[in-house]
């Protein structure tokens, strides 16, 4: 394993809950770049089991989520010889840390959230405790690895800001003991919108089946979803003001082709939006292909994931066990 001390440390989680696990938004905006970053960081990514359980789950299926998850993650090459890859829940200092840094958190500021506000409007009829202290927990999830950098999307950019105002908080109090994370845009991140309404992010909680395409679609449910992907009443192939159901069939053609937009409009100029979708269609089944192969491989072979659950969980609570107990001093809890 790396040893944290020559490259920075990128850490990022994200939900084993929803249906299908992972959309194609998912793997192009994030889980693609994390197993790209993996050369020149030193990486931390888990699947945030304990951020599902602020809104109710079937705890059979977060469960089945969580092995498919974390199978998953592996499957689209990120290695776990080479970063921390873990569930949330196995690490236990992320719920100790979270609780420390609910004490540091104020309650206005957590009132101001737009997810919280979002989400306890949405699940009215639970609105717990565990929504209003997500941040907190967030924010313990990051400082305990010391992460130089998150890659995170717009949504989760108003959480990064506030575990820095906690981490600041608790650094002027007690001195330098959490490092303060930045923002990290991949370069090649690109926000995926949704198949049929081309103006909203594509999004695993969409109702519409349509709208959306995971990881492990097989081909024939791809190319479909493409073909009646939304697009407008024009013709041509081009990214432009307008077109936004093009624009993102252009998008998603070009950071898996890795072409230009001027080089997509060339190759299909004159052709109609049937053959491009059929293409667009085509490139993603085929990108996803050996995804797909891998998993259905590592989920053969249960014991061998969870074997590697474990040892990624004793791995990352290596680390995280040394800025908890830093804390703990720091707060005057008696070890
Ligand atoms: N809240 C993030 C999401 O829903 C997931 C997450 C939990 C996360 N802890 C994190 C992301 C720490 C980055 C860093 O997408």
């Amino acid at each position: 394993m790396a040893d944290g001390l020559s490259k920075k440390r990128i850490l990022s989680g994200i939900q084993p809950s929803g249906e299908g696990i992972f959309t194609l938004g998912n793997y192009i905006g994030a889980v693609r770049n994390w197993s790209r970053m993996q050369e020149e960081f030193d990486c931390a990514y888990f699947i945030a089991d304990l951020h599902s359980i602020t809104v109710r789950q079937d705890p059979k299926m977060l469960k089945q989520q969580t092995l498919s998850a974390f199978a998953l993650l592996l499957a689209c090459g990120i290695d776990p010889e080479k970063n921390l890859v873990f569930v949330q829940s196995h690490v236990h200092e992320h719920a100790e840390l979270g609780w420390i840094m609910s004490c540091y958190s104020q309650f206005g500021e957590l009132s101001r959230m737009t997810q919280f506000k979002d989400k306890s409007s949405k699940h009215a009829d639970n609105v717990n405790a565990g929504l209003f202290t997500y941040p907190a927990l967030m924010a313990a999830d990051i400082l305990l690895y010391q992460a130089d950098l998150v890659p995170v999307g717009a949504d989760q950019k108003q959480h990064l800001e506030f575990t820095r105002d906690v981490a600041t908080r608790f650094n002027n109090l007690y001195g330098e003991v959490f490092k303060l994370p930045e923002p990290y845009i991949p370069p090649m991140g690109a926000k995926i919108m949704s198949l049929q309404e081309p103006d909203k992010k594509m999004s695993k909680s969409d109702p519409n089946p349509k709208s959306k395409v995971f990881i492990l679609d097989e081909e024939n449910v791809i190319l479909k979803k493409f073909k009646s992907a939304v697009t407008d009443s024009e013709t041509e192939v081009v990214y432009r003001e307008g077109k936004d159901g093009i624009n993102n069939l252009m998008t998603i053609y070009a950071s898996i082709t890795g072409g230009t937009y001027d080089e997509i409009a060339q190759e299909f100029a004159g052709k109609g939006y049937g053959d491009f979708k059929v293409c667009v269609g085509q490139c993603v089944a085929d990108e996803l292909k050996p995804v797909r192969e891998e998993y259905a491989r590592l989920m053969q072979d249960k014991k061998y994931v969870e074997e590697l659950m474990k040892k990624g969980a004793e791995n990352a609570g290596y680390v995280a066990s040394r800025t908890l107990n830093k804390v703990k001093k720091k707060v005057g809890l008696y070890l």
